[in-house]
């Protein structure tokens, strides 16, 4: 993985954590710490192509608080010293010769294997490449106490957010049990239903940090709402109270907390006439998308992010997007880097795309096969001008909804 310094103080520079009152959604939010979009211009490369403490294991959520967890097997003997919780969560589904998560088994059409954990890797790296390492936009200020990440697959980004914020806790939760067994002390995973209109695992976030899930949600607007009440309120901890019933003084200590998506949107662009109509990526995207919504996804929902943000109440919204390009077709070195993390990326998720997404659709197994031959074949092609979005989306918990609404 790409290295990269710490980030706490460079993006949020000159921004005071303490008794300040945070900023009405007319001063919006700091324009330094918020991502460019300088990926909006991509120039075709036309020279010669160029060319790397104390650890606490992931937790199901106890058993006495999910009671909907039956006690059926395991198929994870790292995890046995942990079996006082309900163990299915650890029964893996076995399908198209790929594995898949067992917990509320069927819910997530894509697999948690080998491969789908490298295709994560890859996926982090080129995150932090094309957000020029940083984590996440939302102006959280330099002392955040507790961050979710929901759906945080092996816990890349939970565990480097960890390490920059050794104070906080922070949270992952995913359906899957997939993440390291070893972990910085800072850092608990639970698995856990997003989709379920409680989560079980903290409250007061300062940052719930989704990235690669709003297009596969079922109900996006519900899980918006839910996490709009486990972000922390503004002020809230620190009253000071006057008198034995009256509140009449208080001193923010906290701004209110964060939402943030970080979303490629799975739709091939072109900008130019280097893509044919029947480019084999564009199709093969296609279908998966299609395929996709059969078990509820809508996988070009993150383009439509801004709206279910200000529709959930939150303010302060900042949406960017950033083109990144599909292979080492774009000018430069940087914009070469991403090309290339991107078709690993799309190398890797080809078999798990074709595998449950396309079968729904009723594509026979052979088929599929010789679709993707063409599309791994074409993703050589340095002649087409091919790229995706990236949107990063952010907004914040409302003032009015904090602990000064009840001031009298
Ligand atoms: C595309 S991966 C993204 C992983 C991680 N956020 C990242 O960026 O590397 C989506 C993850 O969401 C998880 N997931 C899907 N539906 C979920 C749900 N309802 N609740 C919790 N996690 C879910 C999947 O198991 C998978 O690990």
């Amino acid at each position: 993985m790409i290295p990269y310094a710490p980030l706490a103080t460079d993006i949020f520079d000159g921004h005071d954590d303490g008794d300040s009152t945070w900023c009405s959604s007319d001063d919006g939010v700091s324009l330094d710490s918020s991502p460019s979009d300088d990926e909006t211009e991509l120039t075709v490369d036309d020279t010669a192509p160029e060319e790397d403490g104390l650890f606490i294991p992931a937790l199901p959520i106890p058993a006495d608080l999910a009671d909907d967890l039956t006690n059926d097997g395991t198929s994870d003997a790292s995890y046995e010293d942990w079996s006082s919780f309900s163990q299915s969560v650890y029964e893996d589904e076995l399908s198209h010769g790929r594995r898949y998560h067992g917990f509320r088994k069927g819910r997530y059409p894509l697999p948690n294997d080998r491969q789908e954990q490298q295709r994560e890797e890859t996926n982090h790296a080129m995150m932090m490449e094309l957000s020029d390492g940083h984590l996440f936009y939302s102006d959280i200020g330099q002392s955040p106490t507790n961050i979710l990440d929901v759906g945080t697959g092996i816990g890349s980004w939970a565990i480097d957010v960890a390490e920059q914020y050794p104070e906080a806790t922070v949270v992952g939760t995913d359906l899957s049990a997939i993440q390291p067994r070893w972990l910085p002390v800072n850092v608990r995973m639970y698995v856990d239903d997003c989709e379920e209109p409680d989560w079980l695992h903290g409250e007061e976030y300062d940052l719930v940090h989704f990235r690669g899930m709003a297009g596969i949600l079922k109900d996006l607007d519900s899980v918006l709402q839910t996490a709009y009440r486990f972000v922390a309120r503004a002020g809230g901890a620190s009253w000071h109270a006057q008198g034995p019933t009256k509140l009449t003084t208080c001193r923010r200590t906290k701004n209110g907390g964060w939402v943030e998506f970080q979303e490629i949107i799975p739709q091939i662009e072109c900008d130019d006439s280097s893509m044919r109509p029947d480019d084999p990526l564009r199709i093969f995207y296609d279908a998966a998308t299609q395929g996709l919504r059969t078990f509820g996804c809508d996988p070009l929902r993150p383009a439509r992010l801004e709206e279910a943000l200000e529709h959930a109440g939150y303010t302060n919204i900042r949406c960017v997007t950033k083109k990144i390009p599909i292979s080492t077709w774009a000018r430069g070195k940087r914009l070469k880097t991403l090309g290339l993390f991107m078709k690993t990326v799309m190398l890797d998720s080809l078999d798990a795309l074709a595998a449950k997404p396309l079968a729904a659709l009723g594509v026979s197994p052979s088929d599929r096969r010789e679709l993707t031959r063409h599309v791994r074949r074409s993703l050589d092609d340095n002649t087409v001008h091919r790229y995706v979005n990236c949107v990063f989306c952010y907004g914040q918990k409302r003032e009015q909804d904090g602990a000064f609404a009840d001031l009298d």
